[in-house]
């Protein structure tokens, strides 16, 4: 790698986020030196051409619903998760749902997935980063997309339970318990119609914290 025919590149050193071990080398002497930092951590690196960009683009998926931003560093770090950064919601394009449902289909046909992108100076996209379900919720709509989570799970797991044959070999007339009766019954009708809404009530501190949140970085709010 020392001789990269391209400078310059950016070096990502192990598994961080925010931005975190990410550094923008402008030629090879300090692309020796990085090494040798490198070299130390016992981890991982990668190296990437670097690219001279107008904005970052992140495009996700929860479910059917999809959603697309567009993110732009006010600070002029080429990192716009550094410093401070504008967060827009932009319009979903034909292009960005293809990107985001191949994604998808990639990894087994992921229901939650992002996929990140830059767009560079001289007009092209260039996607550098793809995430699953641990992907953080980002802008003014996390409320919303909370609650499409909570369908979608709740929703995969009715279906999952009602395909499953187990109630029937179980117990045969057991009218006992009250637990399992109670468990049971409800399935095969319908969706519990209200269950406790889940996450309910932590969620909404959380909320009320992201919506303030233009400033690109508290989006890390969970990051392990
Ligand atoms: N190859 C690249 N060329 C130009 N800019 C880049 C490149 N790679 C990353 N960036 C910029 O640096 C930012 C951080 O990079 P990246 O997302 O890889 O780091 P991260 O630590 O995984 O951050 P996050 O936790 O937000 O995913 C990106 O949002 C983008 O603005
Ligand atoms: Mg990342």
């Amino acid at each position: 790698m020392l001789t990269m025919p391209t400078f310059p590149v950016v070096v990502k050193i192990g598994h961080a986020h925010s931005g975190m071990g990410k550094i923008k080398v402008d030629n090879h002497y300090d692309f020796q030196d990085i090494a040798s930092v490198v070299a130390l951590t016992q981890t991982y690196a990668t190296t990437e051409p670097f690219i001279d960009s107008k904005y970052d683009i992140r495009i996700q998926k929860i479910g059917s619903n999809y959603k697309a931003y567009m993110r732009t560093s006010i600070s002029g770090n080429w990192k716009t998760n550094t410093g401070s950064a504008m967060l827009e919601q932009i319009a979903m394009s034909d292009k960005y749902k293809l990107w985001v449902d191949t994604c998808s289909e990639i990894f087994g046909g992921l229901d939650i997935c992002a996929v990140k992108a830059v767009h560079g100076k001289d007009g092209k996209d260039y996607i550098f980063e793809v995430m699953d379900c641990a992907m953080p919720l980002i802008g003014e709509h996390q409320a919303e997309d909370r609650q499409h989570i909570t369908e979608l799970v709740v929703s995969k797991m009715n279906q999952m339970l009602s395909k499953t044959p187990i109630p029937s070999p179980q117990r045969p007339t057991a009218t006992q318990q009250p637990q399992s009766g109670s468990l049971k019954e409800p399935e095969p009708n319908k969706i519990p119609p209200q269950r406790p809404p889940p996450q309910g009530g932590p969620v909404h501190p959380q909320g009320m914290q992201s919506q303030s949140q233009e400033p690109l970085q508290p989006q890390r709010v969970f990051p392990a």
